[in-house]
Formats: C-alpha cells, sequence, structure tokens
C-alpha cells in the first residue's frame, strides 16, 4: 500500500444504507476536509498525463477534476446531468439500477484531436463512464484515460472500459 493511497482510505468514511438499505456509501468529505490529503490527491490527478482537458462527471468528479485542471495547466470541462448545460449538447443515456439516465457535454467542449482525461470520484458499475468515454469520443477528443479516486472492484465497471486506460488512485 502507497503512503497516497493510505492517506486516502483513512478519510473515506463508509456510511451503511446510505442512500437505502442495503448500500455501504463510501463518503469522500473527510478527504476533501483536509488540505493536504486534497492536494495529495489532486497533485497525483494533475500529473499523470499531459492532458489538454481535464473532464469531470458530475457531481462529485466536478471536485477533483477541477483543481487537477488547474494545477496541470489544462482546460475543464463539465460533463452534466441533462438539461443543466445551456448550449448544444451531445447526450449518452446509461442502465442505473432501475431504469436510465442521461448525461451531456457541450458539443464544442472541445478542439479535434485533443487529449482528454477524464475524472470522476467513483469507478463502480462504469455506467457512468462508460457514457462520459463516448461522449468525449464524439466530441472529437482523444480520450487519454479514465481516473477514478475510488474503483469499487466488486462491481467490475473496469469490465465496461476494456478500451480505455483506467486508473484508480484506491481498489476497494
Ligand atoms: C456516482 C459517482 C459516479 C457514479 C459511479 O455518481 O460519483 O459518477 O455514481 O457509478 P457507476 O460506475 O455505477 O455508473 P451519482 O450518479 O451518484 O451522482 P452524484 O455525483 O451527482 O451524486
Amino acid at each position: 500500500m502507497t503512503e497516497l493511497s493510505n492517506l486516502i482510505l483513512d478519510r473515506i468514511r463508509d456510511v451503511p444504507d446510505y442512500p437505502k438499505p442495503g448500500v455501504l456509501f463510501k463518503d469522500i468529505t473527510p478527504l476533501l476536509a483536509d488540505p493536504v490529503a486534497f492536494a495529495a490527491v489532486t497533485d497525483e490527478l494533475a500529473g499523470m498525463y499531459e492532458v489538454d482537458k481535464i473532464v469531470g462527471i458530475e457531481a462529485r468528479g466536478f471536485i477533483l477534476a477541477a483543481p487537477a485542471a488547474l494545477r496541470a495547466g489544462a482546460g475543464f470541462v463539465p460533463v452534466r446531468k441533462k438539461g443543466k448545460l445551456p448550449s448544444e449538447t451531445l447526450e449518452e443515456s446509461y442502465d442505473l439500477e432501475y431504469g436510465s439516465a442521461v448525461i451531456e457535454v457541450h458539443r464544442d467542449a472541445f478542439v479535434p484531436g485533443e487529449r482528454v482525461l477524464i475524472v470522476d470520484d467513483v469507478l463502480a458499475t462504469g455506467g457512468t463512464a462508460r457514457a462520459a468515454v463516448e461522449l468525449v469520443r464524439r466530441a472529437g477528443a482523444d480520450v487519454v484515460a479514465l481516473a477514478v479516486l475510488m474503483e469499487l472492484a466488486f462491481l467490475k465497471g473496469r469490465e465496461r472500459l476494456t478500451d480505455v486506460e483506467v486508473r484508480s488512485l484506491v481498489v476497494v
């Protein structure tokens, strides 16, 4: 176990039965509240690749992607839930446990061929990340990798992302 993964794991709080019975929620707010740990995570994400843009996935992905983009000297691009972006968008739907959801990106968010890192807090079933990869590619950019703070390995999200480099700071 690396020093960074210990720093992260010590600051993730398990909340049983949230948001519904039987789910063990991984709460990252203790990590965010610690400036040393938050900076270490930001630095790690910012230093992973040379990219033009860092994409954050709403909502918790924004918290990690925006400071990483600043630190990396890259632009920040939001991928948002449907209906939240004001200009012309591309959209992708993905399956949830019950029903489906849609995420969007601005059609002009990237210059064709730009190198992009996608960032989120958690990789669970991989549905969100899969849709984000498709969106960014359809918008004309090159997805260099997907980076997540935490991978929930038992949900096998990585198996839906075999065509993308996936980097997790911790695997639980
Ligand atoms: C969570 C998390 C990831 C996604 C992972 O977001 O932040 O984006 O679920 O799950 P998956 O791999 O099974 O798709 P959520 O949809 O809860 O949105 P939020 O960040 O706005 O709470």
